[in-house]
């Protein structure tokens, strides 16, 4: 009995190991909902960098014990070696799907040629993989689930601009001549949700020559990073010159605001700031007029993951991307809409 328990034990830790140390969950009996049998699903997140990430990490988990799969999930770190370290286990492991969010959108060929070989179908949660010239991803990865990064940042833009005309900054208003100065805090450099945001923020500001970019720089999606970038241009000679933050998340704004405050400024009215998620910590600097708008980007993919993996177990015919619906929030229906919000 002793030496049943020690084995055990073993492979547990052994299993724990293969995983990238992000530990197993759902290992009980029964079947998966919607299947025969119980489903085995190997699934890399990236780590926990925002408010938004421990979302859609906690989304995913409640859906695969709701589902009743047997979830084998992976805290990358950040770090795309440690995810593919952790995807060639879940091949090993011979899983029955694999779910993952690319770090980054570039590098993948190799190791979804290894899938594909495997005969493993995969889901992209929340970012795209770019492929090497003449790749189609869909030729790679069965679905996508996630959000249209490019309209998120569209949609900022042209919540800045409304706004900019018709109630402006505490030093200007545009007036479609006046120079209006934005600083952009990125996200984590050639991540699908950069690279999308970028495009799509530049894309639609084009539009607009009047807007200037002055200060442009990461804040890998965490609110630390943002805060430190901020407090750095809040020091420079041009500190005054900023109309406009956009933020490509609520994170890296919220830190912005400590720095912009720190620094004896207002921010939401000296400075307007917009930034995309719609996470909880974002209404409350709108609740408080320090951040002016938030554009939604829903993680709570964990149901929408969960019954694509099943329909594709399943050989049920299913859309490749089917986009989240998301809307907009400022201080004109921010305070309506808190109760309501589930992340
Ligand atoms: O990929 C989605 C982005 O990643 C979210 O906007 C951000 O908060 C997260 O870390």
């Amino acid at each position: 009995m002793k030496k049943l328990l020690v084995a055990l034990l073993v492979l547990a830790a052994a299993s724990y190991g293969f995983a990238g140390g992000g530990g197993q969950q759902s290992s009980g009996g029964g079947v998966t909902k919607g299947m025969d049998r119980k489903i085995v699903m190997g699934y890399s997140q990236i780590g926990a960098e925002s408010e938004w990430r421990t979302a859609c990490t906690n989304s995913v988990k409640a859906a695969a014990e709701e589902y009743n799969v047997e979830l084998i999930f992976s805290d990358a770190q950040q770090r795309q070696e440690n995810q593919m370290q952790a995807i060639r286990s879940f091949i090993r492991q011979k899983v029955d799907i694999i779910g993952f969010t690319p770090v980054v959108e570039t590098g993948w060929d190799a190791i979804l040629q290894e899938i594909k070989d495997a005969g493993i179908p995969v889901i992209c949660v929340d970012r795209q993989v770019t492929l090497a010239a003449g790749k189609r991803q869909e030729d790679y990865i069965t679905a996508f689930i996630g959000s249209n990064m490019i309209t998120e940042a569209q949609k900022a833009v042209q919540w800045v601009v409304n706004y900019m005309k018709t109630t402006g900054n505490s030093k200007k208003k545009d007036d479609g001549k006046t120079v209006i100065n934005i600083a952009i805090l990125e996200g984590t450099t050639g991540s699908g949700a950069q690279v999308g945001r970028t495009e799509g923020w530049n894309q639609e500001i084009a539009k607009y020559p009047n807007y200037k970019t002055i200060f442009r720089q990461t804040g890998n999606f965490t609110r630390a990073e943002g805060q430190q970038v901020m407090e750095a241009w809040m020091k420079s000679p041009q500190a005054n010159d900023i109309d406009v933050l956009f933020a490509q998340n609520d994170d890296m704004a919220i830190g912005a605001i400590d720095a912009i405050n720190a620094a004896g400024k207002k921010p939401g009215t000296d400075i307007i700031i917009v930034s995309i998620d719609a996470v909880k910590g974002a209404f409350d600097a709108m609740l408080r007029k320090e951040l002016n708008a938030t554009i939604e980007c829903n993680p709570l993919l964990g149901p929408q993951v969960m019954d694509t993996a099943v329909k594709i177990l399943n050989k049920q015919p299913i859309t490749w991307w089917v986009e989240s619906v998301e809307g907009q929030f400022d201080w004109t229906n921010a305070e309506a809409a808190y109760p309501s919000r589930q992340y």
